[in-house]
């Protein structure tokens, strides 16, 4: 039986589909893929710490291709409030609740932007005893960088337009969609 999945339209505010959903599924399977290989072995379960909001599908749907042992963990920081431009000032807004102490930990985010949250995650989770920390990202803009962060897994690169779906919001909307759009501002 063919089954039928429903594809939300693109609305007036999306300028159009940049990344399909079966797109991002075959590449969280090799990121997936790529992570039980690296952690193949490991003592300890795996941390994976998503950062809320924008990282919860994504780290949904990793999670459950991975065969190695893993725990699920959430922080929630802030440097953008509610406006569009990130200040740099990076605010813990609710930490995570497994102790990290002996385990490596994998950072999973929706987007590397200007790279202060993941530097100030990087450099956090440092000081918790881990074994290592690392991080896998879905989507990167390399043109925004501010600060250098090394990214261990990588979904996309994307151009510097304002992107939502797949977790990624614009005022709280469009995080469901199934696939990554482009956002077209309707300010003149
Ligand atoms: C976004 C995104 C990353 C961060 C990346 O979070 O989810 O966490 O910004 O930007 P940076 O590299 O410039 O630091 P946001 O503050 O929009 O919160 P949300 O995930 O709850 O939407």
């Amino acid at each position: 039986m063919t089954k039928t999945i429903a594809i939300p339209p693109l609305t007036d505010e999306l300028a159009g589909v940049l990344i399909d959903a079966e797109t991002i599924d075959r590449r969280v399977t090799v990121l997936a893929d790529q992570i039980n290989r690296d952690y193949a072995g490991i003592t300890e379960p795996l941390i994976l710490v998503g950062v809320l909001k924008g990282s919860f599908i994504f780290l949904s749907d990793l999670c459950r291709k991975l065969t190695i042992p893993h725990v699920i963990d959430f922080i929630s920081v802030s440097s953008y409030g509610a406006g569009t431009n990130t200040s740099g000032n990076v605010r813990l807004l609710m930490d995570t609740r497994e102790n990290q102490e002996g385990h490596h930990v994998l950072i999973v985010e929706d987007i590397l932007d200007s790279g202060y949250t993941l530097d100030y995650l990087d450099r956090n989770f440092k000081t918790r005893g881990t074994k290592s920390v690392k991080n896998c990202v879905l989507l990167d803009k390399p043109t925004r960088h501010v600060v250098n962060v090394d990214i261990a897994y990588l979904g996309f690169e994307v151009p510097d337009v304002w992107v939502v779906g797949y977790g990624l919001d614009v005022g709280e909307k469009y995080r469901t969609l199934p696939y990554i759009a482009e956002y077209r501002s309707q300010e003149a």
